[in-house]
């Protein structure tokens, strides 16, 4: 193969003039920056009972897990938290992935599906994990359950699966959980859901967005969510039938051949976890300040989506609009997201605001004047 980087430096051409250059940014440890871009809703990643969890754990076990956990073995971290995360998630079991993307990699495929419908505006993990499940992969609608409804009827008798996430991860509406499990248990088809933005956020004892529309622990439902997000650590999770998770140890392959989380980690998201059940203080918080963005953007003039969690997204004019938005926002102190394509699920450039539970009042305030006043 010859002149491939001179073929990549013109496609790294064609994106900087279409405003589509990616920059890393340096991040100095303890910045003081507002924290308006990850996704640590509920400030956990830097709870004191978190740290303590993880660090006992980095001392007993070391770095990391050293291999995956069928050849080195499990520890107690993996098998305490995934009984609490079963619990917590109201499925009979539950299996931890080293991230989000491999547990929906694993799970989708895990499911065996022939057809599978995904909704328009899911993550690009469960997009690649369509793919890779080898089935007929149609795309339907953005929460749309009379489409999805459709779609399955086009396709009698065939072993089919629903991918949708709950809470959507660039514009943070939700899809409508219910109607879509009616649509596809009266058709026997699968439903499964990434509630990776829910998880934490929303739902009795931050159960989930699962959880909250009363499906947890159905047969014919399986959950997938992350612990990078509001449990503040890294890795994933697929809960659902028993039978299932030994489907997926015995079979899952990015179970298989990817090394354990760490358990260091894996024990610093179990920590976390108990603090989330009991967190309904921050979960409220997280509900007015989600509201109080939508007054104060909107008043401005901006047509912000309605957050059902803590994710609302802001259109920008265009992608150099929006790099540059964000760019004197991080001027001032404020981190925000910006999306571009391939981000964005409908081609359009936004901010996207994430809410922390752990950012003071004031900053909060300080943080929505920032983004009015820097606003293109
Ligand atoms: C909806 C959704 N699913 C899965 C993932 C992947 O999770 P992880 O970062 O743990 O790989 C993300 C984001 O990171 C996400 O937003």
């Amino acid at each position: 193969m010859t002149g491939w980087l001179a073929a990549l430096e013109r496609s790294a051409r064609a994106r900087a003039k279409a405003g589509l250059t990616r920059v890393l940014r340096p991040r100095p440890a303890g910045d003081d920056v507002v924290d308006l871009a990850g996704n640590d809703y509920l400030g956990l990643a830097v709870h004191p009972a978190v740290i303590e969890a993880a660090a006992s754990a980095l001392s007993a076990y070391g770095l990391g897990a050293t291999g995956s956990r069928l050849v080195r073995g499990s520890t107690e971290a993996h098998a305490t938290l995934e009984s609490d995360l079963a619990e917590w998630l109201g499925a009979e079991q539950a299996l931890v992935f080293s991230s989000g993307y491999l547990a929906n990699l694993g799970a989708i495929r895990g499911l065996a599906a022939s057809y599978v419908v995904s909704d328009a505006y899911n993550h690009a993990s469960l997009i690649d994990g369509c793919k890779l499940s080898g089935a007929e992969v149609v795309v339907a609608p953005h929460a749309d359950p009379s489409a999805v409804a459709a779609l399955l009827d086009a396709a009698p008798g065939r072993d089919a699966v629903v991918v949708t996430e709950s809470v959507f991860s660039v514009d943070g509406d939700l899809a409508p959980l219910a109607e879509l499990h009616e649509v596809t248990s009266a058709r026997g088809a699968l439903l499964l859901v990434d509630d990776a933005h829910a998880v934490g956020v929303l739902g009795p004892s931050g159960a989930g967005a699962v959880m909250a529309a009363g499906l947890a622990g159905r047969p014919d439902v399986v959950v997938t969510a992350t612990l990078s997000k509001s449990l503040g650590g890294a890795g994933g999770v697929v809960a659902g039938p028993a039978e299932f998770i030994r489907h997926l140890i015995d079979t899952g392959r990015t179970f298989i051949y990817d090394t354990a989380p760490p358990p260091a980690v894996v024990a610093g998201a179990r920590a976390a976890l108990r603090v989330a059940r009991d967190a309904d203080d921050r979960r409220a918080l997280l509900a007015s300040r989600a509201a109080s963005a939508v007054r104060r953007l909107g008043a401005a003039g901006f047509a912000v989506t309605r957050p059902a969690a803590a994710v609302l997204s802001v259109p920008a004019p265009g992608p150099e609009a929006a790099v540059a938005w964000a760019a004197d926002c991080r001027d001032r102190g404020i981190a925000v997201g910006c999306f571009r394509p391939p981000s964005t699920p409908d081609g359009s450039s936004r901010l996207r605001l994430t809410l922390n539970a752990g950012v003071s009042d004031r900053d909060f305030a300080r943080a929505l004047d920032v983004i009015v006043e820097c606003a293109p």
